[in-house]
């Protein structure tokens, strides 16, 4: 006789329970819970295959279904009871199958294993993930596209360094996060291509006696089709790391993002001005308004990155196939994708409501020289001189307007005249900062044309 106390799913082999310290460290059912519904999707697809293959008879795989659904509808109605005792979630399904059912729910576990089973439900949690990634990714988008279309041709400061470069138009700078945000997209979808294969009869390491039929629970699992090597189907976790990846750099993105909405929604530059319903006051200073949303995804890639980083050690001295260590596997992917979820959803709601303040952005956009090569580029273009040497005649008139405290469209003919006499009073109009930006009619270019180009281009794509 074994101890009463011993796990129900080995305790044949085990005189004593487990110490308390023991199941403290061993136990994943206070997270892995969150995969129930893949995990009752799993057995489903298995039961089936099983009476379909004949492993078990058509009665026993009915009443395994039938059970499953009622444990699911526990489950989501909240009545279900998790037991630590019961180590993880699928031993806990499993345990609660049995009770509803009898016996035919030990035959369920024919031809699979746990390291099967949880290869396959994070696999379908991960990618219900990447699906909703998708969607973040896509709402983001159009309202950057909003914004981009709404604002083509308002021109403001293009920076590099974080001093005034070039004028640049509101709409260029939201197409950029666009194109951004477009990569992180492919990446998601690319993702969800190469995992999508079914770890599910792989069974312990090295497949099954069992005549399963992995194609048929792979079809019913939406795979593409089974893993090919059953050694790797259940030591595989890049899947996993390759979700952490591309929400890093999607991360990377959103934080850039909320960089400069920090930036620009302060009192210094007053470039936008964030809604209320996406900003928050202080409880000291009655002026303020604060953009925590802006400053928290900021703040999400640490966790995110740290997360792939966890995982990437975990993973790389582990022999094959599977370890205990790789329980530690969800909570780190649990943790990036609900706040990658909600940094693209804070994200969307922020630039769908922010106003950008035009004549800020007009105003900076003037100042700081700006347009100094334009002026260059005049000089080169009308009078034929070599650019280096347009440069350097630009370089003494922006010094001319600093000493005189002016801006370069401030400078007199004259003045400009006694720097290059071959100067016309032409020169002016490349000085403003609409001819600027219209005249950077490249592809891909700040131009208010070749914008509108790529809002609608962009609009076809994302439909
Ligand atoms: N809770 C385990 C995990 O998350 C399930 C797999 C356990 N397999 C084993 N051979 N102990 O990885």
């Amino acid at each position: 006789m074994t101890d009463k106390t011993s796990n129900q799913m080995w305790g044949g082999r085990f005189a004593a329970g487990p110490d308390a310290i023991m199941e403290a460290i061993n136990a994943s059912i206070g997270f892995d819970k969150r995969m129930a519904a893949q995990d009752i999707a799993g057995s489903r697809a298995h039961a089936a295959m099983l009476a379909a293959t004949g492993i078990v008879k058509s009665s026993d795989a009915e009443a395994m279904r039938e059970g499953l659904l009622t444990v699911l509808s526990e489950i989501e109605g909240g009545t279900f009871e998790f037991s630590t005792a019961l180590e993880d979630i699928h031993m806990n399904v499993e345990a609660r199958l049995k009770e509803i059912v009898g016996p035919a729910a030990g035959r369920l576990h024919t031809g699979r294993s746990r390291n099967d089973q949880v290869a396959t439900d994070f696999r379908l949690w991960v990618r219900d993930q990447l699906d909703a990634a998708e969607k973040g990714l896509e709402a983001l988008m159009k309202a950057l596209l909003g914004q981009a279309e709404a604002g083509a041709d308002w021109v403001m400061p293009g920076f590099t360094h974080l001093q005034t470069a070039q004028p640049v138009t509101w709409g260029h700078h939201m197409m950029a996060y666009v194109e951004m945000f477009g990569r992180d997209l492919s990446r998601v979808r690319d993702a969800r291509k190469r995992m999508n294969e079914s770890p599910l009869g792989a069974a312990a390491l090295a497949g099954t006696s069992f005549p399963i039929d992995r194609h048929m629970t792979a079809e019913a699992l939406g795979f593409d089709r089974p893993m090919a090597n059953s050694l790797d189907a259940v030591s595989a976790r890049d899947f996993a790391l390759e979700f952490l990846s591309v929400a890093s750099i999607s991360a990377m993105h959103l934080s850039r993002f909320a960089e400069e909405l920090v930036i620009w929604s302060s009192a210094q530059f007053r470039f936008v001005t964030l809604s209320d319903r996406f900003s928050t006051g202080s409880s000291i200073m009655p002026q303020k308004k604060n953009p925590d949303a802006a400053e928290l995804i900021r703040a999400k890639i640490g966790r995110i990155f740290g997360a792939n980083v966890a995982l990437m050690m975990v993973m790389k001295g582990l022999p094959l196939a599977y370890s205990k260590d790789m329980q530690e596997d969800k909570e780190q992917v649990f943790d990036a994708a609900d706040n990658w979820m909600l940094a693209l959803a804070a994200m969307e709601g922020m630039v769908r409501d922010m106003t950008a303040n035009r004549p800020s952005l007009e105003a900076a956009a003037a100042s700081g020289f700006s347009t100094a090569t334009d002026l260059a580029d005049w000089l080169v273009r009308e009078l034929d001189l070599p650019f280096r040497d347009a440069h350097h005649v630009t370089g003494a008139l922006v010094a001319m307007a600093e000493g005189k405290d002016c801006d370069l469209p401030d400078l007199t003919l004259a003045d400009m005249q006694s720097v290059h006499e071959g100067i016309t009073q032409a020169v002016f109009d490349v000085l403003g900062v609409h001819n600027s930006v219209s005249s950077r009619t490249s592809y891909g270019g700040t131009a208010p044309v070749q914008v509108r180009a790529q809002v609608a281009r962009w609009k076809e794509v994302l439909g």
